[in-house]
């Protein structure tokens, strides 16, 4: 539809998150007029449920290149070094800023240092962390926090929709649909020569993921129809430890963090044997994807649902001092930690993949940058390592906003905007798309389970085109009809992606090629769909 009103800025950020955040202060310190546009209220995205911490080398003898080799072992072969060394060797100082800016981390009593933790795929304690557990939502207070007062315009439960771009395909601004904010109801757009596209994940595409209900690869699904670069959309990473909550357990579900194995938990199966001992030299500390791996192999010889965390030894009190989110969320579901092991089985936590972009954070269209989740950098390759995640957001925020102080993009007149290619999806796609990836294209793959997602996602888009075709009208627009859109359109290309990669690496586990074949595969595959508009 066309848009309704518009307003001006100099850079629109998509997402308020700790990458959108802290690209908004950084271009408004430098002296642009920004505007942050975010799908529900600031601090609902997936910054505020993270949990471990921030991987950094702050701690005596730590190093960037020790943090850098952790990286690279983790992503398989696919991480882009100069990235990954862009992020370790400024990660330490862009952790600093964020402290300089508000955010507490947890520190010792005697001596006032940072106190640092261990997490999966990490040979040295690297994890800073602010109230135990609750890491991303202290991240998420400060940066909110800092925003306030600094002249950054914010609109509130507005869904981005698509790009706008001039008439020479320079970004040109966004269009989105914004609810119950006044005088800016319905769609509208804002006009600007840089829009960053901060807006997280997609973990939704499946029924039971860490993710919270926002993160349905809107940014994915708008840079596939502006006709930037995606990659590595086959690398899911399944976090291997979320509590589990029974079979049919669907939507956002409870995380326990690898910081609790940091800390001395181990896995075990019903009978208490260690089965990730001998798996590899870190047993529960290996890379995330192995521990994934390792657990759903016993769960399928053991013919269970779920394995065991067992952190007991932690006693009452460093179980509330050290993790009370997790404690509270267990015990909010009938588990008591201090006394039982906890039931845990892998659920869907991150993208490695997404919006290709540079070292500064540009992607293919003019104009248009990425970062976060959202964006494919080339810091996790092909399986991301613990905590890397929010240093991402910080190191690359930081560079985008000084990119666009360097380099500021210019567009002329946004090219009025044409009718969308790919019908609305009834709300209820929603759900059968998540049953469908769930069943096809998991932790556990195969040509034929991906061959038969592939299928049904492709009926569904059919339908909704015959729909459209037999009666003139797609499903009414609404949030929930975009975010059933968009998750179809990323589950397509991620399953196509899937398909391709004819081997097993990194978070990419395929049953019928359980080989890493780097003769072959040591590459990444990158879609590029023709933009809509043109
Ligand atoms: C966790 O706390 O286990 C999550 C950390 C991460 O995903 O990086």
């Amino acid at each position: 539809p066309a848009p309704g009103w518009a307003i001006e800025a100099d850079v629109v950020v998509v997402g308020s998150g700790v990458a959108g955040l802290t690209t908004a202060l950084r271009c408004a310190a430098a002296g642009a007029r920004v505007t942050v546009v975010t799908k529900a209220k600031l601090d609902d995205g997936s910054t505020r449920w993270a949990q471990g911490g921030i991987a950094a080398a702050l701690g005596d003898g730590d190093t960037p290149q020790q943090h850098l080799d952790d990286t690279l072992v983790a992503g398989a072969g696919l991480c882009d070094e100069p990235a990954v060394r862009a992020m370790v060797t400024e990660g330490p100082d862009a952790v600093r800023r964020l402290i300089a800016s508000g955010a507490r981390f947890d520190t010792s009593q005697d001596t006032g240092e940072i106190l640092l933790t261990r997490e999966g795929g990490h040979h040295r304690s690297r994890i800073a962390h602010a109230g135990g557990d609750a890491t991303g939502a202290e991240v998420s207070r400060a940066l909110v926090g800092a925003v306030r007062g600094k002249g950054i315009e914010t609109i509130e439960n507005a869904l981005v929709l698509d790009l706008l771009t001039d008439a020479e395909g320079r970004t040109a601004g966004v269009t989105l649909h914004v609810m119950g904010e006044g005088q800016r109801d319905g769609v509208g757009a804002v006009h600007a020569p840089a829009v960053v596209l901060a807006t997280g994940g997609m973990g939704q595409v499946f029924s039971a993921t860490t993710n919270p209900p926002v993160s349905t690869g809107d940014g994915v699904a708008l840079a596939l129809r502006a006709g930037a670069e995606v990659s590595d959309l086959e690398f899911v990473q399944f976090h291997p430890t979320v509590l589990w909550l029974g079979p049919d357990a669907e939507g956002q579900q409870p995380l326990v963090s690898e910081a609790v194995r940091g800390e001395g938990a181990y896995l075990v199966d019903a009978d208490g044997v260690r089965f990730m001992r001998g798996q590899h030299e870190l047993a529960e500390l290996a890379p995330r994807d192995i521990v994934a791996k390792g657990i759903m192999r016993r769960m399928r010889e053991t013919g269970t649902e779920h394995m065991y965390l067992d952190a007991r030894h932690f006693g009452a009190e460093m179980w509330a001092h050290r993790f009370p989110t997790i404690l509270a969320a267990c015990r909010a579901n009938g588990i008591d930690p201090v006394t039982q092991p906890i039931p845990v089985a892998p659920a869907a936590h991150y993208a490695s993949g997404g919006v290709r972009t540079d070292l500064r954070g540009r992607t293919t269209v003019p104009g248009l940058y990425a970062c976060g989740e959202v964006a494919c950098t080339g810091v996790h390759g092909a399986n991301r390592l613990a905590s890397n995640s929010l240093l991402e957001g910080l190191v690359f925020a930081e560079r985008i906003a000084d990119d666009i102080r360097a380099n500021p993009p210019t567009a002329g007149a946004p090219v009025p905007p044409g009718p969308s290619r790919d019908p609305l999806l009834e709300h209820s796609a929603r759900y059968e798309i998540q049953r469908v990836m769930t069943r096809g294209a998991g932790v556990l793959r195969s040509a034929e389970s991906l061959a038969r997602a592939a299928e049904a996602l492709e009926g569904i888009h059919a339908q909704a085109v015959e729909d459209l075709e037999r009666d003139g009208k797609t499903a009414e627009p609404c949030v929930e009809t975009w975010e059933a859109t968009n998750l179809n359109l990323v589950a397509r290309v991620l399953v196509a992606a899937a398909r391709r990669r004819e081997e097993t690496r990194g978070c990419h586990w395929r049953e019928d090629r359980p080989d890493r074949d780097d003769t072959n595969w040591r590459r990444h595959l990158v879609v590029r769909l023709t933009p809509e508009r043109t």
